[in-house]
């Protein structure tokens, strides 16, 4: 399996300090969390990480010159930053059917609570190999924050982005891992804009589950940590003290 990594964003939401060093080399305990997501993948089962950057960010591939990766990673520029989407776009060609499916995991998303990948990847084997969309259950007052997912049965029917409170179908936000068949790069390449003029990627999977693809919700133990901004660097911080190796 193949993981994918998108960490090209701008990073404006951590700015200034995003102008000189990227979110995805912020320090939890002696290395950069890029590192620990490409862990992460490896544990899942990842045999090869993809790892979409910019030119404009050296360091990340700096920090697997100092610390060799123990799994095959590729690079791919995104030189524009239209969205998360147009990110994974940019692999589409690494790859192909026989590899049935990607592991998605925003680099600047951690999860704390356990390997959550590696529980997404056998959710889907005990499903028969369904997608898989990692979430967080957050508090119904902080619904309108997130991407909400409606669930009927055991599977996500639709995703609401941003709702109010009234609106919300659910407490269960998409949280930055996804395990998606590899023809959503398919609805990648025909992906109109959306909100905020980018290629989003919720775009596409609403419109494969729309088409029949089942889409699983894997429910965190643990928390999702975004550490796109201070506040919830802070938090990963805490949250990943007692689980560090260094
Ligand atoms: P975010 O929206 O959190 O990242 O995307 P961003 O664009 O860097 O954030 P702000 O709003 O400017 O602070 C989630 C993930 O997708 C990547 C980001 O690097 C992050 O890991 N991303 C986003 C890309 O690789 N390319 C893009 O065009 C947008």
């Amino acid at each position: 399996m193949k993981a994918l990594i998108p960490a090209a964003g701008h990073g404006t939401r951590f700015a200034p300090f995003t102008k000189l060093v990227p979110k995805e080399m912020l320090p939890i305990g002696a290395r950069p969390a890029i590192a620990l997501i490409v862990d992460e993948a490896i544990e899942a089962g990842a045999d090869e990480v993809v790892i979409i950057t910019s030119p404009e960010k050296p360091l990340l591939k700096k920090w697997f010159e100092i610390e060799p990766p123990k799994v095959k990673i590729t690079w791919v520029d995104q030189i524009e930053q239209h969205g998360l989407g147009h990110a994974v776009l940019q692999a589409a060609n690494l790859f192909c059917e026989k590899d049935d499916k990607v592991l998605i995991l925003l680099g600047d998303a951690l999860v704390s609570g356990g390997c959550a990948s590696k529980a997404m990847v056998e959710r889907s084997e005990a499903l028969g190999g369904v997608a898989v969309i990692g979430v967080e259950e957050v508090p119904l007052e902080k619904v309108s924050r997130y991407g909400i997912m409606k669930v009927e049965g055991d599977y996500v029917v639709d995703m609401v982005e941003k709702p109010s409170v009234d609106e919300a179908p659910s407490r269960l936000a998409v949280a930055g891992r996804y395990l998606l068949p590899v023809k959503i790069f398919e609805y990648l390449k025909t992906q109109t804009p959306g909100k905020g003029g980018e290629i989003q990627l919720t775009d596409s999977i609403k419109r494969m589950i729309s088409d029949g693809t089942k889409l699983a919700p894997y429910v965190y133990p643990g928390k999702r940590q975004d550490i796109g901004n201070p506040d919830g660097y802070y938090a990963a911080l805490t949250a990943f003290r007692g689980e560090c190796k260094s």
